[in-house]
């Protein structure tokens, strides 16, 4: 057994994952993966809260395999990586419903980030939205994670799980750990159009899984300086996404300190800017592709995530049973059932 801290984070599997992921979360969880004890949870309850449709479900499989996939092409470890599918442990939802007590409505009430998601879906929040950070609580406890690495949107419902875990302890002694949040310092990744953020259904998002073509279409149509009608014109590089994706993916610091000069002086087109920016994006993909191809066989991640799934739950039931036994909850149950086998036992004695 290993006695690294235990690291837990994870998704809703929505789709595919992009260039916003990579910098955003995946980079850092693969730096992060053998300093600790890794678990990455498939949140495909989670996606319930804002997608029930049927055909919303129907996209988990496909979704939770992609998930996994780009998680592993780019370099997460899945020797020592758990990935554990959410709906696979329902003592998760056990857990949710034991949770529910322990936060006021009012508090949850208060968290912008619930709003947002209820407003992105264009719905009116639905009362399994509201209880998204109790059941996110639920998910990090169940393993009893340590560290638990996420996005700016996401350090509130680490918040909230702290306090989850403190209470409990404080209302029925010592049984969990107390989680501490992470937050990466790397700004959200802007999209190709320029948009704030990169994002599937803004349709600005260059994929992992895309093609060496298609990430030339892509960045070939990248949005830059508005401004810079013809490449004699002074350009600026400040805010231009196009330079933002320089720095962030070309490794050669020197060509872009070069075009940097050249496209604010006005002496370099943009299609030269853009074809170096295509390359250094390749390069970053050509061993995520490689490494895809490896585990794209049909069934190979889905093994992955059965046995990850299978290893968390046996994690989750000791929590659970260390819960209920703090609580005095599994003594109700069992006393009932006791009491209820002796006068069986009585009755079966008289009719004989
Ligand atoms: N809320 C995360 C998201 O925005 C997904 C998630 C679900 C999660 N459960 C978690 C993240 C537990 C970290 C820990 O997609």
């Amino acid at each position: 057994m290993t006695n690294k801290k235990r690291l837990l984070t994870g998704d809703r599997p929505t789709g595919k994952l992009h260039l916003g992921h990579y910098v955003g979360s995946l980079k850092n969880r693969i730096a992060l993966q053998h300093k600790y004890e890794a678990f990455f949870i498939i949140a495909d309850l989670h996606v319930l809260t804002t997608k029930n449709k049927p055909e919303d479900i129907t996209e988990i499989d496909k979704n939770a395999r992609q998930l996994v996939l780009d998680s592993i092409a780019s370099g997460i470890d899945p020797e020592t990586a758990t990935f554990y599918l959410q709906s696979g442990i329902p003592e998760i939802h056990e857990m949710y419903t034991l949770f529910q007590s322990l936060v006021t409505v009012a508090r949850l009430e208060r968290m912008p980030s619930l709003k947002d998601m209820a407003r992105a879906a264009n719905i009116e929040m639905p009362f399994g939205l509201l209880g998204y950070p109790i059941l996110q609580a639920a998910d990090i406890l169940c393993v009893r994670g340590e560290m638990v690495p996420v996005g700016r949107d996401n350090i509130a419902h680490v918040e909230v799980t702290r306090e989850i875990a403190r209470r409990f302890n404080h209302l029925y002694g010592e049984t969990l750990p107390i989680p501490e949040g992470m937050v990466g310092e790397v700004p959200i990744l802007v999209g190709t159009d320029g948009q704030a953020k990169m994002s599937k259904s803004l349709n600005n998002a260059i994929f992992l899984s895309d093609s060496p073509k298609e990430v030339e279409k892509k960045v070939r149509k990248m949005y830059t300086d508005p401004k810079r009608v013809s490449a004699d014109i002074p350009g600026t590089v400040e805010g231009n996404p196009v330079f933002i994706y320089h720095n962030a993916f070309n490794p050669n610091k020197a060509e872009v300190e070069d075009l940097k000069e050249r496209y604010q002086a006005g002496k370099v087109g943009d299609v030269e800017v853009k074809d170096k920016l295509t390359t250094a994006i390749n390069n970053l993909l050509e061993p995520i592709h490689e490494r895809r191809e490896k585990y794209e066989a049909p069934g190979l991640v889905e093994d992955i995530i059965l046995r990850g799934t299978q290893r968390a739950r046996e994690e989750t039931k000791q929590t659970l049973y260390a819960m209920k036994k703090a609580m005095g909850l599994s003594g109700v149950w069992n006393r009932i059932q006791r009491k209820a086998e002796k006068h069986h036992k009585k009755q079966a004695k008289q009719d004989d």
